[in-house]
């Protein structure tokens, strides 16, 4: 059996043959729903727009070409928190099953999705506050091992452009104060909760007691782990030319201050484990052979980690 892919209502779902699916709307590309086993892996809230009125509150909105609040004395600094690229609306390039890029072996058991932004994509806002040339290709390929997400990107102008670029992935967990994150231990981060200043993390497991807002920097690991404390693995997030991860919980008063996250005790059920490259800035000169890239995979863990 094939998988199966559905274009409808500006949302593209693909169905492997064993149940597992992944949902994308077109705005965004944000990924909405990733299923494997029967779990829901993608948080998205209650309360979240899903009709293009403003970015998805949930999910793995796309961050392109700035994280956060752009500073102002950068070639982003007009655009707005974390850019365009999950409020434009995307093209959808299409499928393929090819083993290549795969997380699994074996052609008919993944499905690759394919899509696509460009300047002529994006609104006339957009392109006044950041005037440059780019094609974006950000591929989600569902496979039985997990899904993976990478994102690529062109300068197809004639300067040279910076960019940052996250993927801005909320991940459903059964109780928040029960989870661990694993993998940071070492490495450097700056606290926007605490000081805005770096610290390095001394915990091997994170617990999340409270708001967390972390830039994780030149991580050495290649993995991140969800887990509980007591050592259930949930999920592994894996990083492939790419080094920095944003950890984020808005906790309790945060939660409630924003309308479009609910219910109120939204934060309890997810943590953001977001992979990017948001520690200062790629520059790219123009040309096909100059790629800027970065892919983030996640999986149920895998079996020889677990012992
Ligand atoms: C995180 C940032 O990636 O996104 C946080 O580190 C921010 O500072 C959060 O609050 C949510 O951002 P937004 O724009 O979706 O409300």
């Amino acid at each position: 059996p094939q998988p199966t892919v559905r274009i409808e209502g500006g949302k593209v779902t693909a169905i492997l043959p064993t149940g597992d699916s992944v949902e994308v709307l077109l705005y965004g590309a944000t990924v909405i729903s990733w299923r494997n086993n029967g779990k829901e892996n993608i948080f998205v809230s209650e309360a979240a727009k899903l009709d293009g009125s403003k970015p998805v509150r949930g999910g793995i909105p796309v961050v392109f070409p700035a994280f956060g609040p752009p500073p102002k004395d950068h070639a982003t600094g007009a655009l707005p928190q974390h850019g365009f690229a999950r409020n434009s609306t995307w093209e959808y390039l299409g499928k393929s099953s090819s083993e290549s890029g795969a997380l699994s072996k074996g052609g008919d058991d993944s499905v690759k999705l394919d899509f696509g932004l460009s300047s002529s994509n994006i609104s006339a806002d957009h392109k006044k506050a950041w005037p440059y040339d780019f094609g974006l290709v950000y591929s989600v390929t569902l496979g039985k091992d997990g899904l993976q997400t990478m994102l690529n990107v062109r300068n197809e102008g004639k300067e040279a452009f910076e960019f940052q670029m996250l993927l801005h992935s909320y991940w459903t967990v059964d109780d928040i104060t029960k989870v661990a994150i694993n993998g940071l231990g070492s490495t450097t981060y700056i606290d926007k909760v605490l000081d805005g200043g770096e610290h390095t993390e001394s915990q091997t497991g994170l617990k999340i007691t409270g708001e967390v807002d972390r830039v994780y920097k030149s991580i050495k690991q290649d993995t991140t782990s969800i887990s509980s404390i007591d050592g259930k693995p949930r999920l592994d997030v894996t990083r492939d030319n790419i080094s920095d991860t944003v950890i984020w919980n808005p906790w309790i008063a945060k939660t409630k201050a924003m309308a479009d996250l609910r219910p109120e005790d939204s934060y309890k059920h997810f943590v953001c484990v977001e992979v990017g490259s948001v520690d200062g800035w790629q520059k790219l000169e123009p040309g096909p052979s100059n790629k800027g890239k970065g892919k983030a995979a996640a999986g149920p863990p895998s079996p020889q980690k677990e012992g």
